[in-house]
């Protein structure tokens, strides 16, 4: 059997010292497999954020050990992390968080312009993630756009850079039920693909039913993992 997209060990963190410390997690262990669509569900300040900030290496944890795509994290020195956030992960957030002055395509195409690839060659991949969304207006800026519309352009941002792993805070949350749906199921194609995951963190119960598993978090620990 493969190693696991993520395998997270007995993971700890706490924020601030002393008196006003709190213990966000007190001792996570996951594993999310290729190719499944692994949910994270729990109440407000449960350390829903914490743990995906520490999965996509944004936080380092207090202790633990956490893999990612066959890389040991705690490892790497910041210059790795930036460069394997670039490279390896995509982020979905509840909001889009699109640039306002930049059209859809330049929207999308700004992992690729970090990167330093050229400006049309970037436009182009940009326009093509955005079709493979059924996005159809890539010249439209980001204020004459939907919902939905809008978060299919973070969609396309999030993957141009082909990303094994993505991670959503919140995805269908400023959405409609058909929209948060269609979403879903582009979320679902991306996690059927070789050597990829999509982690969600989510309280939309609408959206369950897409789950391949749903872990409970509850006061900083997993209480049950279903599915
Ligand atoms: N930067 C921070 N400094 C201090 N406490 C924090 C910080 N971020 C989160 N917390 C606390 O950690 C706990 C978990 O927060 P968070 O991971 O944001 O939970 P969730 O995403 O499930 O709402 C909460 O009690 C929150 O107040
Ligand atoms: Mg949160």
């Amino acid at each position: 059997m493969p190693e696991p997209i993520v395998l997270c060990k007995d993971i700890r963190k706490r924020y601030g010292k002393g008196e006003a410390a709190v213990d966000a997690l007190r001792g996570v262990s996951l594993e999310v497999y290729e190719n499944e669509l692994f949910f994270i569900v729990g109440p407000s300040g449960s350390g829903k954020t914490t743990l995906i900030s520490i999965i996509s290496t944004l936080l380092a944890p207090t202790s633990g050990r956490c893999r990612v795509l066959g890389r040991d994290i705690s490892a790497m020195d910041e210059r790795e992390k930036d460069r394997f956030r670039l490279e390896s992960i995509g982020f979905i957030f509840q909001a889009f968080n699109l640039l306002a002055p930049l059209s859809a395509a330049q929207n999308a195409a700004v992992p690729l312009l970090i990167k330093k690839m050229k400006e049309k060659a970037a436009i182009e991949r940009a326009e093509a993630m955005l079709e493979s969304v059924d996005m159809k207006r890539p010249d439209a800026l980001p204020a004459h756009l939907s919902g939905g519309e809008q978060q299919r352009v973070a969609i396309a941002r999030a993957l141009v850079n082909d990303p094994k792993l993505i991670i959503c805070d919140e995805p269908t949350s400023n959405l409609d039920s058909h929209t948060g749906k269609k979403v879903m199921e582009i979320l679902t194609s991306l996690a059927k693909r070789e050597g990829s995951s999509v982690i969600v963190v989510t309280h939309d119960n609408r959206i369950f039913e897409y789950a391949d598993r749903i872990a409970h978090l509850e006061d900083g620990v997993i209480t049950k993992v279903e599915g």
